[in-house]
């Protein structure tokens, strides 16, 4: 298929799951990249990245109910399929799987993945049933699609080591790539979630880098006291109304640290007016 013409676009599980099969039947491999649409820049990278390593990709536009809490934003997360379609085209899509709510969520859907330590600490305290709901929904997405590798991007740290474990713990037959984070020009992690932020929020929203930076940069002259560098991102971040939570943790793993003696993930979450934002970089590598 050619870089421009548009994507298939597919509903029901049983069609995604028979283009798939046929297609790997064939020989071909094929690549998921999974999403909840309003695409960005850092969606269509990973198609691309997908592209380039596979014969097929097919992305998943779905907005998924069962991991946003009651008070979070699912009624108001941006949804405008036409568009993402044109932005899968253009990175080279083959087929785009948008399932209703009910082909995902069948009446009598009564089984949730619930994964352990992974889940439970950062993200998990804060949205107590948000891992849940990605580890069931990307599950059944991985069981309709069963794609060879399936891309995810690094922005969301703690669900790239929940969807690790996950696929670990079930034997699940797929490779997880994790993609870096593609950013604004001013160092915004690129995410849905942006297009809430009022001009001067957006600015605001810059000092989550920027103390990510600071952080980098501490490390880089020697300083591994996770106590130090936390006090100078906060001092970073006092443009954000509320640092929920910065977290030193052991690459790869939810396992806090207190000296960066190694790889290390430091992991923050902030909100900006109402918006939550989340963001990380990789130290001691
Ligand atoms: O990262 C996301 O957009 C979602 O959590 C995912 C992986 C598509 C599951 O709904």
């Amino acid at each position: 298929m050619s870089e421009t013409s548009s994507p298939l676009l597919l509903s029901t599980g049983a069609e995604i799951r028979a283009a798939i099969l046929a297609a790997r039947s064939n020989g071909e491999t094929i690549g998921l990249v999974p999403t909840m649409g309003a695409l960005h820049a850092g969606h269509v990278s990973l198609v691309r990245t997908a592209k380039a390593e596979c014969d097929r990709v097919v992305a998943t536009v779905f907005v998924n109910p069962t991991q946003f809490g009651p008070q979070e934003d699912f009624n108001r997360y941006p949804r405008d399929l036409e568009r993402d379609r044109a932005l899968l085209a253009e990175a080279g899509c083959d087929w785009v799987f948008a399932p209703s709510t009910d082909e995902m969520y069948p009446l009598g859907s009564d089984t949730m993945v619930h994964v352990g330590a992974a889940a439970a600490e950062w993200e998990g305290r804060i949205r107590p049933t948000h891992f849940a709901g990605v580890a069931t929904v990307v599950l059944k997405l991985f069981n309709l699609a069963p794609a060879n590798r399936a891309y995810f991007g690094r922005k969301d740290y703690q669900q790239t080591v929940v969807v690790r474990q996950m696929v670990s713990d079930l034997n699940v037959p797929i490779d997880i790539v994790i993609c870096p984070t593609v950013r604004e020009p001013d160092g915004l992690a690129m995410s849905s979630r942006n297009a809430y932020l009022s001009p001067t929020e957006r600015q605001h929203a810059t000092a989550l880098r920027r103390s990510l930076l600071a952080a980098e940069e501490l490390v880089a002259i020697g300083e591994s006291d996770v106590e130090v560098i936390r006090a100078r991102m906060e001092s970073v971040l006092v443009d954000v109304d509320h640092v929920q939570y910065i977290a030193f943790l052991r690459d790869g793993a939810m396992e806090s640290v207190d000296r960066i003696a190694g790889p290390t993930v430091i992991a923050l979450a902030a909100k900006v007016g109402a918006t939550r934002l989340i963001d990380n970089t990789l130290v001691g590598d």
